[in-house]
């Protein structure tokens, strides 16, 4: 039997964050149920971060809601990057029955001018923020992630240290997350710069490959702006990571590492993740036409939205 390998996509919440444009929430909706319904493990809903930070994802409430009546058959994610981001999500949660939320992410990052640019605070502001989080997802026996950004490059500072991102790691596992993400968010990684990265995590871990639910500890979330990300994935399969993140048909990227003049680059298409995985020996579990259909839908809605222009 093959190795399994977990897919997370992102592309609701990463791949959509970024777009100026109106999508209709139905549409977020629709996308979410085609991305369950080719056998990706974990779906990223969207996020309860300031509308005011990112309004594409201000419907996130509504968003939820729509899907309630008939949840998805998948692992349902949001992103919080604070309490009041916490509260938002799990009273709603709670009025909608109490398990349509999955996993609640945290997020922070190895350079402290991006943590400050994206969360208005710094690494060490940032981890005290997510202890009440913790806590409350802890109480609501809600599984959790903490990402982590520019594990090797950051668009401000430029190179980042593999024992920075090492350092960041244990800070989030001694508040309790129970699975690590690395984001390589300018996707600047090649094999040869992830390696030391995944090294420092893994040693972080105590080479602990699974957490106390069975699930994998250690995900890694590569963005593809040089089309080395698939090359990445490999090297980290070597290294014994079975959990990765991709957006379908590469949607995305993070505002809040764009330039003036440049979007932020999208993440490594789910296609792309399949194919490299599967390719490698592994199983994904993923239907590739089911995954094709929430692509060209994906592709159709942020086309729409890119025509009509104008903010959400
Ligand atoms: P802040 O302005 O410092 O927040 O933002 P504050 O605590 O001072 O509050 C200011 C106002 O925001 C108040 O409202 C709060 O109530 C409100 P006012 O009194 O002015 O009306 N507020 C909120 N409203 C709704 N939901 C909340 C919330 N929190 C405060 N949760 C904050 C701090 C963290 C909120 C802000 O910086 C933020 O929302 N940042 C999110 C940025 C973001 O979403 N970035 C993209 C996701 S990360 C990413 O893409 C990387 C990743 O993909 C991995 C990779 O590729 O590297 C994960
Ligand atoms: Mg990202």
């Amino acid at each position: 039997m093959p190795e399994f390998v977990r897919l997370t996509d992102v592309a609701p919440r990463d791949g959509l964050q970024n777009e100026p444009g109106v999508i209709a929430t139905a549409d977020k909706a629709e996308l979410v149920r085609l991305l369950a319904a080719s056998g990706v493990d974990e779906v990223e809903v969207t996020s309860f971060v300031s509308p005011k930070w990112v309004p594409q994802l201000a419907d996130a409430e509504a968003l939820l809601e729509s899907l309630a009546a008939d949840k998805p058959a998948v692992c349902c994610s949001v992103l919080v990057p604070n309490e009041k981001g916490m509260f938002r999500a799990m009273d709603l949660d709670e009025r909608l029955g109490g398990s349509l939320i999955d996993k609640v992410a945290v997020f922070t990052a190895a350079s402290e001018t991006f943590s400050l640019k994206n969360t208005n605070a710094t690494v060490s502001e940032t981890i005290e923020r997510f202890r009440p989080v913790l806590d409350a997802a802890r109480d609501r026996d809600k599984r959790t992630r903490g990402y982590i950004s520019c594990v090797v490059r950051c668009p401000c500072e430029g190179e980042v240290d593999p024992q920075r991102v090492g350092e960041v790691c244990s800070m989030l596992l001694e508040i309790g997350v129970d699975e690590l993400d690395l984001g390589d968010t300018i996707g600047a990684g090649t094999p040869e710069t992830i390696t030391p990265v995944l090294l420092a995590a893994i040693e972080a871990l105590n080479g602990r490959s699974t957490n106390d639910r069975g699930d994998p500890t250690l995900t890694l979330h590569l963005h593809d702006t040089y089309g080395n990300a698939a090359a990445c994935v490999r090297e980290a399969l070597v290294l014994g990571v079975r959990s990765f993140d991709g957006a379908v048909s590469g949607l995305g990227g993070c505002p809040f590492a764009s330039t003036d003049d440049k979007r932020a680059p999208g993440n490594i298409s789910t296609e792309v993740l399949v194919r490299t995985i599967e390719e490698a020996g592994y199983e994904t579990g993923v239907n590739r036409a089911k995954l094709a259909h929430a692509g060209a839908f994906a592709e159709r809605i942020v086309a729409a939205a890119r025509m009509s222009g104008g903010a959400p």
